[in-house]
C-alpha cells in the first residue's frame, strides 16, 4: 500500500478546499484516535450523526448480528425485513397519530426527494416553499431548495416552482396558498449557525397550511433523537407536520433517511403507476437495526433527559469567552466577530484534540454537536480547550 495521504488527495474525488485529512484507525465513544497515536474530542459527532457515541457496544453488535443474518435481500418494499419492519415500529410508538407510515431511504437528501414527490402527488400541486439559509441535501431536488444561492447558482436550470421565505418572519407566510404542494421547515435552522424560531411563528406556519392545505414538512435530519433536549425538535413548538424528515442519528453511525407521514397521504406513491418512489438500498436492515439499537441506546441510558442539562452546562462553562451563543439542547454556535477568527480558533481547537467546525452559511460560526454520551468531566475538558484556543488565538 502506497502513500494514503497521496492516494486520499489522487483517488478520493475532491470537493473541499481544505480537508481536514485526519487518519482515524478507531473511533470509540467521544473519542478518534488516529494513527499517529493522537486523540481527538469529536465535538461534532460527525455532523450531528452520532448521538450515542462512537461504536457503541450495543450498536456494534446489532451491526454484527444482523449482517450474519442476512445483509441486502431485495430492493425496498417487497420483504418483510424484521430490522426494517421492529425500528419502523419503534419509530411510530414516539411519533402522533398523523405520522405512522415510514418510508426509509438512504440519506436525508433521499428523504428530501421522496417528500417533495410525495406532496405533488398526494396534493396535485407544483409549487413548493422554503426559507432562506435551509438546507435539505445536495442532489438536483434537494439543492433547489435549499436556501443559499451561492450553493444553487452553478447547476441550474434547477427544479422550477420554488419559492424562498424569510425563516421565522409571520408577515411572509401569505405566500402559503393553494398552490403550494409542500412547506419545508428545519424546526431549529442548523446550516445558518442555529437559528430558533418564535413557537408562536411554528404554530402560525402549521395553521397557515391547514388552512390552504399545504403539506407542512419538517426536516428533522440534524434536530432529532436527543440533539435539542427532546426526542425530536417539533415537540418544543407542540406541532406537528403532516410529513417528518430523519437522517444523520437516525442509522446510529449507518446510512439512513426516512421520510414519515400518514397512511392516507403515503398512499399517494402506490397507485397511478405505482412504485412512487423507488431505491434499492434504503432501508438497508444492517442500517435499521444499528438504528434501532441505537435508538434503545438514547431510551436506556436516559441520554435525551440529559441533554439540556449538559448543555447548559457547557454553555456556563463558555460564558467567560464572552463570544455570542446560539444554543438548542446540545447543538451549539459560537458567533465570532468574523470568519478569519472562527478559522483560527477551529484550528487551534484542533490541534490541542478538539474537532469542531463551521457552518455551511454561517462561516464566521463554530459549530459544537458533542454525542450526548459525553460526561461533565468532558466537558470541562472540552470547555477548557476552547476557552484556551479563544485566548490564543485573540492574543495572536
Ligand atoms: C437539515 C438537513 N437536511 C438534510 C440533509 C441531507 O442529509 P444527507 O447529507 O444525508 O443527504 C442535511 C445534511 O446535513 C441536513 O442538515
Amino acid at each position: 500500500m502506497g502513500n494514503e495521504r497521496q492516494i486520499f488527495l489522487q483517488h478520493i474525488a475532491q470537493t473541499s478546499p481544505a480537508p481536514l485529512m485526519l487518519e482515524i484507525e478507531r473511533a470509540e465513544g467521544i473519542y478518534l484516535y488516529a494513527k499517529d497515536g493522537t486523540r481527538y474530542i469529536d465535538g461534532i459527532s460527525g455532523i450531528a450523526v452520532s448521538n450515542v457515541g462512537h461504536s457503541h457496544p450495543r450498536v456494534v453488535d446489532a451491526v454484527c448480528r444482523q449482517a450474519s443474518r442476512y445483509m441486502h435481500l431485495m430492493v425496498y418494499g417487497e420483504f418483510i425485513e424484521t430490522p426494517q419492519v421492529q425500528y419502523a415500529a419503534a419509530l411510530c410508538a414516539l411519533l402522533p397519530p398523523q405520522l405512522q407510515n415510514v418510508y426509509f431511504t438512504n440519506s436525508g437528501a433521499e428523504a428530501t426527494e421522496g417528500a417533495m414527490k410525495l406532496a405533488k402527488r398526494h396534493t396535485g400541486r407544483t409549487e413548493i416553499i422554503a426559507f432562506k439559509n435551509s438546507y435539505h441535501g445536495s442532489t438536483q431536488g434537494a439543492l433547489s431548495i435549499i436556501g443559499s444561492e451561492r450553493f444553487k447558482q452553478n447547476y441550474r436550470p434547477l427544479l422550477p416552482g420554488i419559492r424562498q421565505l424569510r425563516y421565522g418572519v409571520l408577515d411572509d407566510l401569505v405566500h402559503i396558498t393553494q398552490n403550494t404542494a409542500a412547506v419545508f421547515f428545519e424546526p431549529i435552522q442548523a446550516e445558518s449557525g442555529i437559528t430558533m424560531p418564535d413557537k408562536h411563528y411554528v404554530q402560525a406556519l402549521r395553521e397557515r397550511c391547514t388552512l390552504t392545505g399545504a403539506l407542512l414538512v419538517f426536516d428533522e435530519a440534524q434536530t432529532a433523537f436527543g440533539r435539542t433536549g427532546a426526542m425530536f425538535a417539533m415537540e418544543h413548538f407542540e406541532v406537528t407536520p403532516d410529513i417528518l424528515l430523519l437522517a444523520k442519528a437516525l442509522g446510529g453511525g449507518m446510512p439512513l433517511g426516512a421520510f414519515i407521514s400518514s397512511k392516507e397521504i403515503m398512499q399517494s406513491l402506490a397507485h397511478r403507476p405505482a412504485l412512487g418512489h423507488i431505491t434499492t438500498f434504503g432501508g438497508h436492515p444492517v442500517c435499521c437495526a444499528a438504528g434501532l439499537a441505537a435508538l434503545e441506546v438514547l431510551q436506556t441510558e436516559n441520554l435525551i433527559a440529559h441533554a439540556e442539562t449538559k448543555g447548559a452546562l457547557l454553555h456556563n462553562l463558555l460564558a467567560p469567552a464572552n463570544i455570542p451563543i446560539s444554543r438548542a439542547g446540545m447543538m451549539f454556535a459560537m458567533h465570532f466577530q468574523n470568519e478569519n477568527m472562527c478559522r483560527s480558533v477551529i484550528s487551534e481547537c484542533l490541534r490541542r484534540g478538539l474537532l469542531t467546525d463551521w457552518f455551511l452559511f454561517a462561516p464566521a460560526s463554530m459549530r459544537i454537536a458533542l454525542p450526548l454520551t459525553v460526561t461533565h468531566a468532558q466537558l470541562n475538558a472540552v470547555a477548557d480547550i476552547i476557552l484556551q484556543s479563544i485566548r490564543s488565538c485573540q492574543t495572536n
